[in-house]
């Protein structure tokens, strides 16, 4: 059956930026799936939380505190990760943020702002990548999954390093499809568009209604991509990505202000 094909039962998942937002929502539904899950990011009192939710689900959620722009932080939680769970068949690179520098022109930016942007969301995904690679080819494949933007597909106001960062992951993606498609090693890209899932009931709705499709996107609309990308339904996709936008991308054009116009 069908369904069947999306099950991850008895799958273990290493996920960056488990702690909040959108790594959350992956962890969740991915446990909700079947999936083990190791959950990343600095602070560890978030991911608590998290573990709390997927525990409840009946998995396993092993925290491991861990800032993915240090390589040997990486390096040891992906060791620890292989060592605790037994196996990883999973890596979700969602980590990453806006980085330092915000609405500083081209010239302001400093060595460290340009890191901060880069490192966060794009070396971030490479180191990750780089440590899970070796455990993978050893079992025989495996899924790397990476969060870019839909900014990573078009330019943005103001901003630098993560429009950046974020079109270098949808290459990263496509680099890592393409090498490893012979060694069982899937690779694909979410790219969401607008989830400001902390505003408030009124900013967001006034920034949906800004939106191609007149409204936010969930969580759930991320995680559930997360679920098929992660399962065997998606075993021929890699170096693809998935632009999760409502549309925007679609529209080719800078999407403030703008709606679709309905003819006729
Ligand atoms: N929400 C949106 O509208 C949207 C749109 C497009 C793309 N995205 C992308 O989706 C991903 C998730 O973002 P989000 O919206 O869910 O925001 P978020 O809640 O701020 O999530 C970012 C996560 O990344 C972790 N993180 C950041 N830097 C890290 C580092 N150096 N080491 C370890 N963990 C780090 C954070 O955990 P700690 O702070 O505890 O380290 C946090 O859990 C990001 O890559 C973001 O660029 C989001």
């Amino acid at each position: 059956m069908i369904l069947d094909r999306f099950d991850l039962s008895g799958r273990s998942a290493i996920v960056t930026g488990a702690g909040s937002g959108l790594g959350r929502a992956m962890a969740i539904a991915l446990a909700q799936a079947g999936a083990d899950i190791v959950g990343v990011g600095r602070r560890r009192e978030v991911l608590e939380e998290s573990r709390g939710m997927v525990e409840a689900l009946g998995r396993r959620f092993l925290v491991h505190p861990t800032d993915v722009t240090d390589s040997a932080q990486v390096n040891a939680m992906v060791a620890h990760a292989i060592a605790e769970m037994g196996r990883i068949d999973i890596l979700i690179n969602n980590a990453g943020g806006g980085g330092s520098g915000a609405g500083k022109s081209l010239p302001e930016l400093t060595d460290e702002d340009w890191h901060s942007g880069i490192d966060s969301n794009l070396t971030s995904a490479f180191y990750c990548t780089r440590a899970i690679v070796p455990h993978m080819l050893e079992r025989g494949g495996g899924r790397i999954i990476n969060v870019a933007s839909s900014v990573g597909f078009r330019a943005m106001s103001g901003a630098w390093m993560y429009p950046i960062a974020k079109a270098g992951i949808v290459s990263l993606t496509r680099a890592i499809g393409f090498n490893y498609a012979r060694d069982g090693i899937r690779c694909s890209c979410i790219a969401p568009g607008r989830f400001p899932f902390r505003a408030t009931a009124e900013t967001k709705r006034a920034i949906g209604e800004r939106q191609v499709a007149g409204r936010i996107g969930e969580p759930d609309e991320i995680a559930a991509a997360a679920v098929f990308l992660s399962s065997p339904a998606a075993d021929y996709l890699s170096g693809e990505t998935l632009i999760i936008d409502g549309g925007v991308v679609a529209a080719g054009i800078i999407p403030f202000s703008m709606r679709p116009v309905v003819e006729g």
